[in-house]
């Protein structure tokens, strides 16, 4: 019976399969209206962030209904919240990167089925107008089926969460240049969420001949393990007492015409940050898509490649502005994860943090 109430809207709307057993069942038809999300109801710090309902979103042509299991927070989360660098309208929904499990299919989904476990970056920056204003914050999530891949059993939520926009930058970076095996490559900005995996890249996808990071002293042996060959403190040394010269100097910084030093004088020079910090510095911006993810998976599965989540997480999602505080000092450890929200007892769960205390209903 209640399967019947909860099916005939989702045929209504569009969607032609959905598997119940996913959807929470003691109290489903208020929870198929309403989906719990992390709302943005206009620019500001993290302090304007609430916990809301929103209908859950319905899958259209080629997309899927996500309930989302993890999500991890990226540096573009909190600058799509502090200022209009893309279109957004309120209330907006923050978050790219999921994991979780399909429970509904739009028409013509080929590649996906339902109670897949999938993960992927779900703001397709490659076209900025159809950037969501529903983010990953959130228990349920559609995205188009080309922009996310199955995930390795062998990675957990968390793990596969953590991974898709960063590492979407940090492949696209060795395109950019041409990145060549057996090249030597200096990386600016070893320990965050994208120089953590360009290091791992360097290593062992790309095949550099020798890998030297940056980072401050307490992460210097982290980013060792990482498989750096060598690891700069810049805290102690200068960058003008470094004599190696790179083929490639990779900035996740923004902080390469300091840096420029260790650059060969034919070498290329990655700058993720916008504008480049320095002239010979080429800007490189993700490019968001399944076969990006899919192109890993061996690496993912034979841990030469393995996802980074900062040890102060994975955040419980009710302590998202912790996360988001965490992320804005700059000074991640890898990345930064949210647990799912607790489908056991949503209405039991208050967003707190910094000043905020709101509960469901409350935007
Ligand atoms: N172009 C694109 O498509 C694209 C995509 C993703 C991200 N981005 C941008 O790239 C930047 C990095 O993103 P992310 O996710 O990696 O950020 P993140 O995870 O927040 O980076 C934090 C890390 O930065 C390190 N760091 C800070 N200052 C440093 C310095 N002077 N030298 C060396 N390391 C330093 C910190 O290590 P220490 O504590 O040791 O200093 C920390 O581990 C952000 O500005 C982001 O917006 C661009």
């Amino acid at each position: 019976m209640v399967g019947k109430h909860l099916f005939r809207p989702l045929v209504n709307k569009g969607i032609i399969a959905v598997d119940l057993t996913y959807l929470y069942r003691t109290e489903e038809i208020v929870l198929f209206l309403s989906d719990l999300h992390i709302l943005v109801p206009e620019y500001g710090s993290k302090e304007v962030l609430k916990l809301g309902n929103i209908p859950i979103p319905v899958p259209q042509y080629k997309q899927l209904l996500v309930q989302v299991h993890a999500a991890a927070l990226n540096p573009i989360d909190s600058k799509r919240r502090l200022g209009p660098i893309f279109p957004t309208d309120f209330p907006a929904v923050p978050g790219c990167d999921m994991a979780g499990v399909v429970i509904g299919q739009g028409i013509d989904v080929t590649q996906v089925d339902i109670g897949n476990e999938v993960f992927g970056n779900i703001q397709d920056f490659n076209s900025i107008e159809k950037l969501k204003q529903v983010g990953t914050l959130a228990q349920f999530i559609v995205v188009e089926e080309r922009l996310v891949a199955r995930k390795p059993e062998s990675l957990s939520f968390e793990e596969a969460a953590s991974l898709p926009l960063a590492v979407q930058t940090a492949v696209e970076g060795f395109r950019t240049v041409n990145f060549m095996k057996g090249q030597t490559i200096f990386v600016v900005g070893g320990a965050g969420g994208v120089g953590t995996l360009v290091i791992q890249l360097a290593k062992y996808v790309y095949g550099a001949s020798y890998v030297v990071a940056t980072t401050s002293t307490p992460k210097v042996k982290f980013v060792k393990q990482l498989g750096a060959d060598k690891v700069v403190d810049y805290t102690k040394i200068k960058y003008e007492d470094i004599e190696e010269k790179f083929d490639f100097l990779y900035d996740t910084i923004g902080d390469c015409k300091k840096y420029v030093v260790v650059a060969k004088d034919n070498a290329a020079i990655v700058d993720i940050t916008w504008p480049p910090s320095h002239p010979r510095a080429v800007y490189s911006s993700l490019t968001v898509s399944r076969k990006s993810l899919e192109k890993l998976i061996p690496y993912l599965k034979s841990r030469e490649l393995k996802p980074m989540i900062d040890p102060t997480g994975p955040y419980p999602f009710d302590n998202v502005i912790e996360a988001f505080q965490y992320v804005e000092t700059g000074r991640a450890r890898g990345k930064v994860v949210v647990s799912c929200f607790p489908l056991q007892d949503p209405h039991s769960n208050i967003l707190s943090g910094v000043n905020t205390t709101i509960g469901v209903n409350g935007f």
